[in-house]
C-alpha cells in the first residue's frame, strides 16, 4: 500500500532512492581508523596472501556485480578471477584447487542456482564467502563466512539497493586483498577510501536529474530494441542496464562489448535505433567513442553515460548523462542510476507492472 512505499509510485523507486543509505550502511560498518576492516571475513592475512584464485558465483543482477568485481579485484589486487552464473558452475564440473577461495553473491539467499553452487563447493573442500542481504537466510546459513549488504528488505522484483550494496561490498573486499598482498600503496588506498566515501552523496547528485532522464525516457517508450555498449566495467555496466531495462519495461534489449559490436549486433541498428553507450573508463574513452561513431553511421541515436568533464563525447553522442567524477573501479555504482531511472520511466510509460513484472520472481528457489 501507500504508506508502505513512503509516498512513492512504486517499490522500485523507492528503493532507487533508498540507495545512497544503503551504500552508506554497508560502508560504514567496515571503515575503522582509515583502514578496511571486514571481521566477517575470518581470514588472516596469510590466508589473503596464499588466494590463488577466486571463483565468483551468482544469478542475474548479483551476476552482474561479480563481472564487474572480476575486473576490480583483478585490476587492484591482481588475483585471478572468473565468473560464473551458477546454474553453469554447478554442472561444469569446475576446477577447484588449492588456494581458490569461492564467493556466492545473492540478495535473497535463497536462489536454488546458487545455493547449489555453494554445496557443490563445500563438497569439493573449498570454503564460501557469502555477500547476502537476507540476513538468516540459506547461503547465509551455510556458507562459511558471510558479508552482509545491509541494504534492508528488497520488494520490488528488479532489484536496485541490493545490487548497489553488493558492489560496495565487492569494492570493499578488493581494496582490502590489494592492501594484504601490497598491490596498491598507502596514497591509493586512501584516496579510493575517500572516493568509496563519496559514492552516497555523488549518488544523491543524480537522483536529482530525475525530470531530465524521464522526459528522454518518454522518448522510447515506444522503443522495439535498445542496445547497450561498453568496455571493460563499462561492459558490466552494460549488462545491469540492459537487463534493468527489459525486465521491466519488455523492450528487446541487449549487451554487448562494445568491441564486438562489429561480430554481429551492429547488423541490427537502424535509422533511430537507441543505443546506449557507457563510457566511464578514461582508458578506454577513445575506443569506445569510435564504437558509437561506428553506430551513429548507421543511424543509431546515441545516449551516453561518461565522467562529468569528458565533453569529447560530445562529437560522437546524441545525449549525454554526466557523472561526478571517482575512481574509475567505482564507477558502476554511479552510472547504473541513471540506467535505473531509464528503465523505470521507460516502464512506467508503457503502463508495465514495475514492481512485479510478468513470470519473474523476486527470489528464483527452484531449478
Ligand atoms: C531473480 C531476481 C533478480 C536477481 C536474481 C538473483 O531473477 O529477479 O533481480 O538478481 O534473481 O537473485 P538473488 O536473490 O540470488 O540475488
Amino acid at each position: 500500500n501507500a504508506a508502505e512505499k513512503g509516498g512513492y509510485e512504486h517499490f522500485m523507486l523507492k528503493e532507487i532512492y533508498e540507495q545512497p543509505k544503503t551504500i552508506n550502511d554497508t560502508i560504514s560498518p567496515r571503515i575503522k581508523d582509515n583502514d578496511i576492516v571486514i571481521e566477517e571475513l575470518n581470514m588472516s592475512d596469510e590466508e589473503i596472501q596464499e588466494i590463488t584464485k577466486i571463483h565468483i558465483v551468482a544469478c542475474g543482477s548479483a551476476y552482474h556485480t561479480g563481472v564487474t568485481a572480476k575486473y576490480v579485484i583483478e585490476g587492484l589486487a591482481r588475483i585471478p578471477v572468473e565468473v560464473d552464473v551458477a546454474s553453469e558452475f554447478r554442472y561444469r564440473d569446475p576446477i577447484l584447487q588449492k588456494g581458490n577461495m569461492v564467493i556466492v553473491i545473492s540478495q535473497s539467499g535463497e536462489t536454488a542456482d546458487t545455493l547449489a553452487a555453494l554445496r557443490e563447493s563445500k563438497e569439493k573442500g573449498f570454503k564460501v564467502l557469502g555477500i547476502v542481504n537476507v540476513v538468516g537466510s540459506s547461503i547465509a546459513r551455510e556458507a562459511d563466512s558471510v558479508m552482509y549488504t545491509w541494504a534492508g528488505p528488497e520488494i520490488a522484483v528488479a532489484t536496485t539497493k541490493a545490487y548497489s550494496a553488493q558492489l560496495t561490498a565487492l569494492y570493499m573486499l578488493a581494496m582490502k586483498f590489494a592492501k594484504v598482498r601490497g598491490t596498491i600503496d598507502q596514497e591509493k588506498f586512501q584516496s579510493m577510501l575517500t572516493d568509496l566515501r563519496c559514492l552516497p552523496d555523488q549518488i544523491e547528485l543524480l537522483l536529482g536529474q530525475k525530470e531530465k532522464i524521464q522526459h528522454f525516457a518518454n522518448r522510447y517508450v515506444g522503443a522495439r530494441d535498445i542496445f547497450f555498449i561498453g568496455r571493460g566495467i563499462d561492459y558490466a555496466i552494460s549488462l545491469e542496464g540492459s537487463l534493468k531495462l527489459k525486465e521491466i519495461s519488455y523492450i528487446h534489449s541487449e549487451a554487448y562489448a562494445a568491441g564486438e559490436l562489429k561480430h554481429g549486433t551492429i547488423s541490427l541498428i537502424e535509422d533511430g535505433t537507441l543505443v546506449v553507450a557507457l563510457a566511464t573508463q578514461p582508458a578506454l574513452f577513445q575506443k569506445t567513442i569510435s564504437n558509437m561513431v561506428e553506430v551513429k553511421a548507421r543511424g543509431a541515436f546515441v545516449m551516453a553515460v561518461t565522467i562529468e568533464g569528458n565533453k569529447a563525447i560530445e562529437k560522437a553522442a546524441d545525449y549525454v548523462v554526466y557523472i561526478p567524477e571517482t575512481n574509475p573501479y567505482f564507477t558502476n555504482s554511479l552510472a547504473i542510476i541513471p540506467l535505473q531511472l531509464f528503465a523505470y520511466y521507460v516502464a512506467v510509460g508503457r503502463g508495465c507492472d514495475v514492481d512485479k513484472p510478468r513470470n519473474l520472481a523476486k527470489s528464483v528457489t527452484v531449478e
